[in-house]
């Protein structure tokens, strides 16, 4: 049995939530969430690794000398495809290259495609599953192997989405997305399987489900699609990619220590009913 403890024992809430001395990799550090998350873990103290895949190289360069100059820290960028063993292998070299280990990850890599409903072509399905849910795995198996090698356990985030636990309502006689639920439901009870299998070397894999989040596909949206979704979600707005931001370093954080496999969903209710 663990002593009880008095404010004399307790550990600082700070502490706990610091990320000094830390390496931490985020995947689609390009996009909202990812970009969001990277700024936070710098700002938090850590080292950070901002991955994306080659065509993103110049964005992610760009954002990783911004955070270098804000915070002190080190921040890099590394591209990636999630989709790729030995891209996603030469990713955790470059990451220990450039700092000796690896802490966390928000492995955040996802998207979806126009052509997603019940009539899609295959394609579609193997695309959308090679990115959400075989990338997702593939980041998590890399990222542990470091971790074990390591000897120092860590924690994993990966990003789910409200889609992983309800299919998006759609307008009447509009197509409902079919792959891209399916791959976020599979990275959810992916996360959870991981986190029994890597519970024995001290790594922790839990993920976030965000609801309709602004981000750069909705720029391209038309405004009455967009209304649709404030519409449905409860609090009748957007969230903006930071207030994914918390979910995602507590859950890397010592202050989950005792959080494994589970989902936090931050979608403005959309979930609730
Ligand atoms: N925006 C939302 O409403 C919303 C809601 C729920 C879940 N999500 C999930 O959140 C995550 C981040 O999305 P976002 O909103 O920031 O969108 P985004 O499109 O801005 O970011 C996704 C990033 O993933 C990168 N990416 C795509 N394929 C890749 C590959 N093969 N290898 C490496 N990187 C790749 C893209 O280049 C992009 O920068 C995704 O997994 C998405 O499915 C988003």
């Amino acid at each position: 049995m663990v002593p009880l403890l008095t404010l004399e024992t307790r550990k600082s809430v700070l502490d706990q939530f610091s990320f000094k001395g830390r390496t931490v990799l985020v995947t689609g550090a390009a996009g909202q969430i990812g970009l969001m998350s990277a700024a936070g873990f710098a700002e938090l103290g850590a080292n950070v690794v901002l991955s994306d895949i080659g065509g993103m190289r110049d964005k992610v360069e760009g954002y990783a000398g911004q955070l270098t100059q804000a915070y002190g820290n080190r921040c890099i960028a590394l591209t990636a495809d999630v989709t790729d063993p030995d891209s996603v292998a030469a990713l955790m070299e470059g990451t220990v290259q450039a700092f000796g280990t690896l802490h966390a990850v928000h492995s955040n890599a996802g998207l979806s495609f126009p052509d997603d409903d019940g009539d899609m072509p295959a394609e579609t399905w193997e695309k959308t599953m090679a990115i959400n849910a075989k990338g997702m795995l593939l980041v998590n198996q890399a990222a542990s192997r470091v971790m074990r090698e390591h000897g120092h356990g860590g924690a994993i985030v990966n990003t789910a989405s409200m889609s992983a636990h309800i299919i998006n309502r759609r307008r009447d006689r509009e197509r409902y997305e079919v792959a891209y639920p399916a791959s976020k439901a599979a990275v959810m009870h992916l996360t959870k399987a991981l986190a029994a299998d890597y519970l024995q070397f001290g790594i922790r894999v839990n993920s976030i489900s965000p609801g309709y989040v602004y981000s750069t596909t909705h720029e391209r949206s038309a405004q009455d699609k967009l209304d649709w979704y404030m519409d449905c979600t409860p609090m009748k707005r957007f969230a903006t990619a930071e207030e994914m931001t918390g979910a995602v370093l507590f859950l890397a954080s010592d202050l989950a220590s005792y959080a494994t496999g589970i989902d936090l969903r931050i979608d403005g209710g959309y979930t609730m009913w």
